[in-house]
């Protein structure tokens, strides 16, 4: 064959072949979304360099490399794009943002910024109840769908889970993307949280509650956000592990506490991109600091185990120390749960906590209606640590469900996938394809007017008067259906049961003994606005006058 000749063949060549790798690759990450480093490498490196050998001949080694991987690069790009904004993609029918469509980093870029919270808000007013936030992803601000996709037959957890735990091996209860798998490993935790079981955990709430009162009183002026979170994180450490931290005692001078917060902002990005996990996972410095904490809740969980139980913990149940199981599960398995329960259960009490004394400083008159129950049931002389009349308490009750509908702790709530090999899943009109997820972000739930009178307002009266305890001639709207801080579903908060009671000792205590003012040059209005949606609601410091009532 003349040269010319052969180097136009070998250029045909090249192209077609080229065409092709793009349409193999682009349908590998539809279909499969793989992550593996190892397929990443052959995919996105050495295809587009075994095209480039073909383009040696004709255009010398440099510019024969830079055309293949430039045009494989390009033309891979642009398939990509042209599909998600193609009407034959499979989420084509929802509106939403244009760059949202085209790439996921639209979407990662807000929620960076801590905004997502305020931004989904915006797009469900321009868009609708359905808004596509990425190429694969749709949220819905609607009751009805939540039910239908977070309930009984609902769908899995989603990918940012297996993101946020660096896509493990062995995924955290939380992130586990089989019904089947997750409904297993559950029955341990519902034991531990059980009605019954919760009694076990009431003297060491007893005692740690009786201690971060004592250091509040102690201290006079302190930053509330941080000392609660000393006091949970030393509170679930007992609960957990049956003890091992004494973070309120040194002040949290190892940074134990506050490394919760940077793991779980850190874990951010992985949420949003979990095929980055996959990367960190595997390259030494990257996530040091979710992994170093990370081996800090395990180290935690082995010595525990090495111990053995001296009270009821999670670990009692997690480790079928109570004998309900056949088979006693395996060691890793317990211990892949050690972060999750330290993470799930210390942020999100503290911060509704915090939240809950800040509503309280800046509504005088629903602190003076909550301190009046609180003395009517629990005078000086009553044991404030005993839950005995918080039944009989229904203010106290609808300022923690306030606190929680108008700031939820979880504003962005969790995400669902269709089981994978499902094909896909219905939900009243919507049909959700496999390889696509979506999320009900409760914080729209919670702020809509079609669930809740006057939604942005915090007006705890609405719950006793929904209960009928308190006359009002106005008709409220009030969807309990769509108050979910908790989630929704078998797959919502197993430590719902657990938080509430650890926040009502917390409130009672704190209030029976002590007096709280914000500290004189704080500005109460500034401190809702620059709370950041982490996944977590992330709250700034609040710093508080206390003394002593008695
Ligand atoms: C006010 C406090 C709390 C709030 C608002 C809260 C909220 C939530 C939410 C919204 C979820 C996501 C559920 C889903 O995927 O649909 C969750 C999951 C979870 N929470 Fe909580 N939580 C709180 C306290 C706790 C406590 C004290 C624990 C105790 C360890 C805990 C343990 C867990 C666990 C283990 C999960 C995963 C459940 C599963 O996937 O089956 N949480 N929580």
């Amino acid at each position: 064959m003349p040269r010319k000749t052969m180097f136009v063949a070998l250029r045909d060549l090249s192209t077609k072949d080229c065409v092709l790798a793009v349409a193999v690759t682009h349908w590998i990450f539809n279909r499969r979304e793989p992550a593996d480093p190892r397929i990443l490498f052959v995919l996105l490196l050495l295809v587009p360099a075994a095209t480039s050998l073909l383009l040696f001949l004709h255009y010398g080694t440099i510019l024969g490399t830079v055309l293949a991987f430039s045009i494989y690069h390009a033309s891979l790009i642009f398939s990509v794009v042209l599909y998600r904004t193609s009407p034959f993609h499979p989420l084509a029918r929802y509106p939403g943002p244009f760059l949202a469509k085209v790439t996921r980093l639209y979407w990662t870029r807000i929620a960076l910024a801590g905004r997502q919270h305020i931004e989904i808000g915006r797009l469900f007013d321009k868009y609708g109840d359905a808004v596509r936030i990425g190429p694969n992803e749709v949220h819905f601000r609607d009751v009805s769908v939540m039910q239908a996709m977070l309930g009984s037959k609902g769908m899995p957890k989603g990918p940012m889970w297996e993101g946020r735990a660096l896509k493990t091996p062995i995924l955290p209860l939380v992130g586990l993307r089989d019904n089947t798998t997750h409904s297993r490993r559950r029955k341990p935790w519902n034991r531990a949280f059980s009605s019954a079981a919760l009694k076990n955990y009431v003297p060491v709430m007893a005692k740690r509650g009786s201690q971060f009162v004592e250091l509040l009183a102690e201290r006079r002026e302190v930053d509330f956000v941080h000392c609660v979170h000393m006091f949970t994180f030393d509170f679930m450490a007992d609960a957990l592990f049956g003890g091992g931290s004494e973070v309120m005692k040194d002040d949290d001078k190892d940074g134990m506490a506050r490394s919760v917060k940077t793991s779980f902002l850190d874990s951010q990005i992985y949420e949003h991109l979990p095929w980055l996990a996959s990367l960190a996972r595997h390259i030494p410095g990257v996530g040091e600091k979710i992994k170093r904490f990370r081996a800090m809740c395990t180290q935690r969980g082995i010595s525990r185990l090495e111990k053995g139980s001296s009270t009821k913990d999670l670990f009692y149940w997690l480790s079928n120390e109570d004998g309900s199981e056949k088979e006693n599960p395996s060691r890793s398995l317990i211990l892949s749960d050690s972060a999750l329960a330290i993470i799930a259960g210390s942020d999100t009490t503290a911060t509704v906590l915090s939240i809950l004394v800040y509503c309280l400083l800046a509504h005088p008159e629903t602190y003076e209606r909550l301190q009046a129950e609180v003395d009517k049931f629990y005078p000086s002389e009553e044991d404030s640590l005993d839950p005995k009349h918080f039944s009989k308490m229904p203010y106290l009750e609808a300022v923690i469900n306030e606190t929680m509908r108008l700031y939820p702790v979880l504003p962005s709530g969790s995400q669902r996938s269709p089981e994978r090999g499902s094909g896909g899943f219905f939900a009243s009109q919507h049909f959700i394809p496999e390889w696509t997820s979506v999320r009900i972000p409760i914080w729209c739930l919670h702020r809509d007017p079609r669930n809740f009178t006057r939604p942005d307002e915090f007006w705890p009266e609405r719950w006793l008067i929904m209960d009928g305890l308190e006359p009002h001639s106005e008709v409220l709207t009030h969807d309990m259906n769509a108050f979910v801080p908790f989630s929704f579903g078998p797959r919502n908060c197993v430590g719902k049961n657990l938080a509430m009671l650890e926040m009502k000792v917390v409130a009672v205590h704190m209030l029976q003994r002590l007096q709280l003012r914000f500290r004189k040059d704080f500005d109460p209005t500034r401190w809702e606005h620059v709370m950041e949606d982490r996944f977590n609601l992330l709250v700034a410091e609040l710093p508080i006058v206390v003394e002593r009532r008695f």
